[in-house]
């Protein structure tokens, strides 16, 4: 079977490298790729969001499952559009169609799915515009820090943390009455805050049944330490060491289980993977959103340690056989550290001419995210631009072999975390 993976990141790099291992496998497009991507399967100059682009790419390439990568087509609804139309009859999609994808395309919807399915999560409320002002009071009823979140999608940069009850109301009028992230804010869910280490679970649904994949922990600040600026991720673990059994079970019992079942009761359809971020507070943990998709970069950790056949399992998922599959994981850790243009995640630049990558090739699985190939030579196209993973027995090697490719590469600006893991 064809594929076409929707995406150019380093998580679509990582499924165009692990999906290019299945003999099931024939041909895998992606739109639109990356240097990476284009080493081993043929990059398309087509933007996600353009749906019928991906229709005639899906035509022209016999195309029979269409994996997506990032969040925006699904709360468009590109599973919709696909499953709509006569011509594409039969094409698998892995990513769930426009109502599920709200889990993650609405705050708000999350937080009612959650109380509805008695599902742990921070307290909360809502307003709009109209209830500013309640939305102040319900502010000063609280104790710092204040947490608010812009109920739609805004590239990850929706959440604000602040200590100040003053300027926390300031904030809030922002959002509403502002438009501080324009439509995403005309609602903004604010929450008690959760004091505690976060970790990410990831599921893959067929709708009804499901394999845990591994879970990760990935690093969003820009600094070591856990200092800055949050980014869409600078590095990743797995697996997560301080999930013992017991408290695995009490994510499978309290939120993984509870999760599925409240999809199936709510008769929302769900074809693809969950990403449930998570804080452990105390021994207990709590969700503190729902993607409707896999995380990057924690995708660059959990796919390299799955033995199985990953297409095996996407077909099964379309066949809602999903029941039949189970996991193969290699037991070792896997950690990547993401490489990011000087500046990221505030103004960059790009074009800069990476070197040294002929000395990975072949011997690391070094990811491309925001690379292009110009001519003879690949240059930066984007804030994250390689993530580097490591294998080895205990976090310490698996780092040391992240790092050791690392060093190896150079371009202009070059900046990495020397601290992934750090914490645990
Ligand atoms: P989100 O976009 O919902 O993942 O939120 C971004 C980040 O804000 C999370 O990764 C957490 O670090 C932090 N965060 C969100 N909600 C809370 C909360 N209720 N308590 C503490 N931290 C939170
Ligand atoms: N690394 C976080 C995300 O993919 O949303």
């Amino acid at each position: 079977m064809n594929v076409l993976i929707l995406g150019g990141g380093g998580r679509e790099h990582t499924f165009c490298w692990k999906l290019g291992q299945s003999p099931l496998c024939r041909k895998i497009f992606v739109a639109p790729g990356n240097a990476g991507t284009q080493q081993t399967a043929t990059n398309l100059p087509i933007d996600p969001m353009h749906f019928e682009a991906v229709k005639q790419a899906i035509l022209t390439h016999s195309i029979g499952m269409v994996v997506v990568g990032p969040e925006a087509p699904l709360v468009a609804g590109i599973h919709d559009f696909i499953k709509s139309d006569k011509a594409l009859e039969g094409v698998l999609v892995i990513g769930p169609e426009k109502l599920a994808a709200t889990l993650e395309g609405s705050k708000e919807f999350a937080k009612e799915f959650m109380q509805r399915h008695e599902i742990p999560t921070a307290k909360y409320a809502s307003f709009t515009s109209a209830t500013l002002d309640d939305g102040k009071a319900f502010l000063a009823a609280m104790n710092a820090p204040y947490v608010l979140k812009a109920d739609g999608l805004a590239a990850g940069k929706g959440v604000l943390i602040i200590d100040n009850l003053a300027e926390a109301q300031a904030e809030l009028e922002s959002m509403l009455v502002n438009e501080k992230f324009g439509a995403a804010s005309q609602t903004v869910v604010i929450e008690e805050f959760l004091r505690g280490i976060e970790l990410s679970a990831f599921v893959l649904t067929d709708g009804k049944a499901a394999v845990n994949f591994p879970m990760a922990k990935d690093y969003k600040r820009i600094g070591e330490g856990d200092t800055g600026l949050n980014t869409g991720g600078m590095g990743a673990v797995s697996p997560v060491p301080f999930v013992t059994p017991k408290f695995e079970k009490k994510i499978q019992d309290r939120i993984i289980t509870p999760t599925l079942e409240g999809l199936k009761k709510d008769n929302i359809p769900f074809q693809g993977f969950i990403f449930i971020g998570l804080i452990k507070v105390g021994e207990d943990p709590f969700v503190i959103e729902y993607n409707v998709r896999m995380g990057d970069p924690e995708t660059e950790v959990v796919l390299p340690r799955i033995e199985s056949d990953l297409m095996e399992l996407l077909l099964a998922t379309g066949k809602q056989s999903l029941q039949s599959q189970h996991l193969v994981l290699d037991p070792q850790v896997a950690t990547t550290v993401m490489a990011v243009s000087g500046g990221y995640p505030e103004a960059y630049e790009k074009g800069k001419e990476i070197k040294g990558l002929e000395e990975t090739t072949g011997k690391s699985l070094l990811f491309h995210a925001g690379t292009q190939q110009e001519g003879s030579t690949v240059v930066t196209s984007g804030g994250r631009v390689l993530s580097s993973t490591g294998k080895g027995s205990s976090l310490k090697t698996a780092l040391a072999e992240s790092y050791a490719t690392l060093a190896k590469l150079d371009f202009e600006g070059i900046n990495y975390r020397k601290d992934i893991g750090f914490d645990l």
